[in-house]
């Protein structure tokens, strides 16, 4: 029997609980389907990082680099700062492994609810095909004439102050710049997986999203490739679309995309917006992806800490994530059935969180969809 050895990170706050159920599934449909999942847990998130003050072990991105896809909870704690985890872990590694697809599936299923008034499953299904290592992510950037530090501006407040006794504010005149960074290459590969993407999976159309009429540099380099690309995909639409309008129409239209590729940040906020008109965050799964290297599978919510512990929330979003998973480990049979029995158990409405208008247990779900794969005959 095959074993895939497959790496987890539960990571922070509702991680473990959804990635337990989403390991529930994975191994129903392994044992139905004839091959073993070794799991190879890595402790990495708060609690580590408060008891160890690391981050990362020093080994661990060359000994992941040896496993194709990496299954991954959620990252975040309020007893660390803001950033210090995401940017430490999840961007640490996304970078780390050139992962530089950002797969987002938008789909609603039958039996979830949308926001979107008269909207049904058949409009709103498309993917999010985010630019993953570059843009306004690449952290470049600095403060300048911020706090304590001896320049020439503190000195003009001390000689005020001494002079004059006048105390002027030297942090009113602080600046902080970022960069965002669009190499050729990098707008090359990420649309040419998109469009590769489009043709495999029978979509008409790619739309590229940007904001080339005012980040005039960045986001036209973008276009330039976005173009160069689709003149080799003669059966493929494609089309533009700024985005800022492109927010207007995943509301207003969402019937009208397939496929959106789109640097970094743009989608970065796009896909919560996805997230959003497909039933919310707790059914959006997401995959950090580098198609010759080692790729990421997540819930692409948060580790929304206050329902820590509580076997609350809602863990198809990881589930689905392990159905990417398994296309990603060349398991399409498998991740078919999972993705079937999640959407008959949608469908059905029987077994359901909270945020879906049910009162659910996150086990409770994750063993109906285990017990649903099981009843599957295809
Ligand atoms: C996401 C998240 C991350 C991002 C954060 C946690 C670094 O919002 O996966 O969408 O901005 O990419
Ligand atoms: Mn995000």
């Amino acid at each position: 029997m095959v074993t895939y050895k497959v790496p987890v990170i539960a990571g922070d706050g509702i991680g473990p609980e959804v990635i337990a159920e989403g390991k529930k599934v994975l191994e129903v449909v392994a044992e139905m389907d004839g091959f073993n999942i070794e799991w190879i847990e890595y402790p990495f998130g708060a609690e580590n990082y408060l008891s160890t003050g690391e981050l990362i072990s020093e080994d661990a991105p060359e000994e992941l680099k040896n496993y194709k896809s990496i299954y991954l909870g959620a990252l975040g704690d309020p007893r660390v700062e803001p950033g210090i985890l995401e940017l430490g872990i999840l961007l640490k590694l996304r970078f780390y492994f050139d992962e530089y697809v950002n797969l987002r599936p938008v789909k609603l299923y039958e039996g979830v609810p949308t926001p979107l008034k008269n909207k049904k499953p058949s409009d709103i299904q498309f993917t999010v095909i985010r630019e993953n290592t570059e843009d306004f992510y690449i952290g470049l950037g600095s403060n300048i004439k911020k706090g304590k530090s001896k320049h020439k501006l503190d000195l003009i407040r001390d000689i005020y102050h001494i002079r004059f006794g006048l105390d002027i504010d030297s942090d009113a005149d602080e600046i902080a710049y970022q960069l965002g960074v669009i190499s050729r290459e990098g707008a090359r590969r990420v649309i040419e997986y998109a469009f590769n993407y489009a043709k495999s999976h029978g979509k008409s159309k790619v739309t590229g999203v940007d904001k080339a009429n005012v980040l005039t540099y960045v986001y036209g380099l973008w276009r330039r490739v976005f173009n160069e690309v689709a003149k080799n995909y003669s059966n493929i639409k494609s089309e533009f679309a700024f985005v800022d309008a492109t927010a207007m129409w995943f509301v207003k239209n969402p019937e009208w995309y397939e496929v959106l590729v789109t640097p970094n940040l743009f989608g970065d906020i796009l896909t919560d917006l996805g997230a959003m008109i497909q039933g919310g965050l707790g059914v959006a799964p997401g995959g950090n992806i580098n198609p010759k290297g080692t790729s990421m599978f997540e819930p692409i919510h948060g580790s929304a800490p206050k329902y820590k512990g509580m076997n609350k929330v809602n863990p198809v979003a990881t589930i689905l994530a392990g159905c990417l998973l398994l296309e990603d480990l060349g398991l399409e049979k498998s991740a078919n059935k999972v993705e079937k029995a999640t959407e008959e158990i949608l469908r059905e409405g029987k077994v359901k969180t909270y945020d879906l208008g049910g009162n659910s247990k996150t086990s409770e779900v994750g063993d109906a969809i285990a017990k649903k794969v099981k009843e599957l005959t295809i």
